[in-house]
């Protein structure tokens, strides 16, 4: 049975209780993060935690907590659900009101803190996903003006994947007025002839930690990396197309809405890049 973490305790799962009135629940008004442990170490944390803070403060909702503190409540909890390898889900609502309304209650209540993990499968060079490569489609970007924010307001986004699933694929990439913004859940690379790009952080994407650690190692060996716009066009034309998130790290993309991306096979410029990518985890943590 999993721990979780709920408003300062821990306890299991079976026993977390939340009002309905919860504006999490009500209104999807809170953040999240998703932090992913290799064996029991918290991987990026302080860069987690740091979209954390831009998160709640985007919502005007003060940090219960400073780092530290944060530090220790996740550690406890990866801890007493074995350490491992485990994927940390963070969330923050609003809190929980007598009335539902729209306005933020005033005064202000304390804030709902919940925190659980699942078991998370440590990709290596043997993954299948990794070996044969996945299957995404393209579809509209239906999402708000502030995806940069990490809300727990995700209907659009299980919708897309959804959709992508739907037609067996693992991820929607989305495009927004004929441009690539991110997958559904993930962010999105492509390689032309040897340049990799990825679209610049701005408001329309969710700016991955796993996006950014991509972009440190690919400077760090001297892969050509640019930050630039990339249109629906340069996408069917690519190379190699990737995802990237926290729990599956850096994915091949082989197939784009049924056609073949390059030769239908992960490129040669992914092999380099998760090569250093597992390289790091492993300097990191020791998976
Ligand atoms: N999602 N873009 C979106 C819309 C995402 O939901 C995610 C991750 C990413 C990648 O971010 P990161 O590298 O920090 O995981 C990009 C998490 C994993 C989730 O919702 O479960």
């Amino acid at each position: 049975m999993s721990t979780v973490y709920l408003n300062g305790a821990f306890m299991a799962m079976e026993q977390a209780r939340i009002s309905p009135m919860d504006r999490g629940f009500l209104f999807a008004d809170g953040v999240y993060e998703v932090i992913p442990a290799f064996n029991g170490v918290l991987f990026r944390f302080e860069e987690h935690l740091r979209r954390l803070e831009r998160s709640l403060s985007a919502l005007y909702l003060i940090n219960p907590h400073d780092r530290a503190g944060w530090r220790r409540r996740c550690g406890e909890l990866i801890q007493r659900n074995g350490g491992g390898n485990l994927s940390l889900y963070l969330q923050i609502t609003r809190g929980a009101a007598d009335q539902r309304d729209h306005a933020f209650p005033d005064p202000p209540v304390p804030p709902t803190v919940f925190m659980s993990t699942s078991p998370l499968a440590v990709p290596t060079v043997n993954t299948p996903d990794r070996i044969t490569g996945v299957a995404a489609i393209t579809l509209d970007d239906i999402r708000w003006a502030r995806c940069d924010i990490k809300s727990i307001s995700l209907l659009p986004n299980i919708l897309l994947r959804q959709q992508a699933i739907a037609v067996g694929a693992r991820e929607a990439i989305l495009i927004h007025d004929g441009f690539v913004t991110e997958g559904a859940a993930s962010n999105v690379f492509i390689v032309k002839d040897g340049e990799i790009a990825t679209p610049p952080a701005s408001h329309a994407i969710l700016g991955g930690i796993t996006r950014d650690l991509v972009i440190e190692l690919c400077r760090e060996q001297d892969l050509p990396l640019r930050e630039r716009e990339i249109s629906e066009a340069e996408l069917g034309d690519a190379d190699e197309v990737w995802i990237s998130s926290s729990t599956r790290d850096v994915v091949p993309v082989v197939t784009l809405d049924d056609r073949p991306v390059g030769d239908g096979r992960p490129g040669e410029t992914w092999k380099i890049l998760a090569r250093h990518y597992i390289a790091f985890k492993r300097r990191l943590c020791g998976v």
